[in-house]
């Protein structure tokens, strides 16, 4: 049967490793590329691969008309941090009902706290809705709850050169653990479920990393990988926000660092369910050889 495939989010770091492994099982004819924009380097490398590329925008429900006419599975990588992002996901699940999509696997987020108390309570309020668009519409579904990304430790502790100068990890997440989870992996198994989406009929799986983990043991990770002691220092919020403000960090970024600091201090990310493990069949990799790789 010819089950035509299409990615979004393919110029995104997500994204793009899917793509690159569905290209090694997938006739070019069958993957379709959802993009914004053509001037881009990766759409390049998809237009020599033989990839079909669709323009579109969540933003615009007709891009969406005219890109997602005859695909049979749509990989729908939820939009970056957006306001709208709800109103955006909803011309997408509506477009993909309209045009006959017959199976949506979206990449939603793992929570504990649903109430608009949590400090990422609107990231989290986009999520329940879209997947509740999603099952309303009655189109076949899986739901992908990602942990944190891996690749989101150097976003909120700084690159190589910052903590070799500072020596030290300055963040408010307390004694929080977090089960990150490379891109990576995310991907590979991802792909394996979009290659056989029956299996998962309908499902929402959770895909923590194999390893949680504070930022207090991540300090010491970094101590051995960099050969210079980091120390960890968790402040209060208010004297976090303080600091940074002094530092000239603008208003969005320390308001970003607080709330998912702060979201890892109550345990929001503190997940061991092992849908992940299950679908890779093995563990995911190390937190130290990740950061290994990143930082060394
Ligand atoms: N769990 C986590 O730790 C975590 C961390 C960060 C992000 N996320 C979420 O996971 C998603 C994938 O992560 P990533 O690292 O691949 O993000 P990324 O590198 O920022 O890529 C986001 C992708 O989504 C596309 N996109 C954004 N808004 C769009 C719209 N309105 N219409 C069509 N396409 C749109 C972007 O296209 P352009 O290139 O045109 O902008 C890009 O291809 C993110 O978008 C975000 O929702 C999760």
């Amino acid at each position: 049967m010819n089950n035509k495939i299409l990615i979004t989010g393919a110029t995104g770091g997500l994204g793009s490793k899917v793509i690159n492994l569905l290209k090694q099982n997938v006739a070019s004819k069958n993957l379709v590329v959802l993009v914004r924009d053509l001037d881009n380097e990766l759409v390049n490398q998809y237009k020599n691969d033989g990839l079909e590329l669709r323009i579109g925008d969540y933003a615009n429900f007709e891009s969406l008309e005219n890109a997602f006419k005859d695909i049979d599975t749509l990989y729908f990588v939820s939009a970056g941090d957006d306001n709208n992002r709800s109103e955006l996901h909803k011309n997408v699940v509506d477009v993909a009902k309209k045009v006959g999509i017959k199976h949506i696997l979206y990449t939603s987020g793992v929570r504990k706290n649903e109430s608009n108390v949590s400090p990422i309570a609107t990231l989290i309020a986009s999520h329940i809705q879209t997947e509740n668009f999603i099952k309303d519409s009655g189109i076949n579904y899986t739901i992908f709850r990602h942990n944190l990304y891996a690749e989101v430790i150097e976003m909120l502790i700084g690159d190589k050169n910052q903590l070799v100068k500072n020596k030290a990890i300055y963040l408010p997440t307390s004694n929080g653990i977090t089960s990150f989870v490379p891109k990576d992996d995310l991907a590979e198994a991802e792909v394996k479920v979009i290659l056989n989406p029956y299996l998962y009929l309908n499902k929402t799986l959770e895909f923590n990393g194999s390893e949680s983990i504070s930022f207090s043991e991540i300090a010491k990770n970094l101590s051995k990988i960099l050969k210079v002691t980091i120390e960890y220092n968790s402040p209060e919020v208010p004297e976090f926000v303080n600091t940074m403000n002094r530092f000239g960090v603008p208003n969005h970024i320390i308001e970003m660092l607080s709330s998912f600091s702060l979201a890892i201090a109550q345990g929001e990310f503190d997940h061991q369910t092992n849908d992940l493990e299950m679908i890779l069949g093995r563990k995911t990799k190390t937190i130290y050889d990740f950061l290994k790789q990143t930082y060394e």
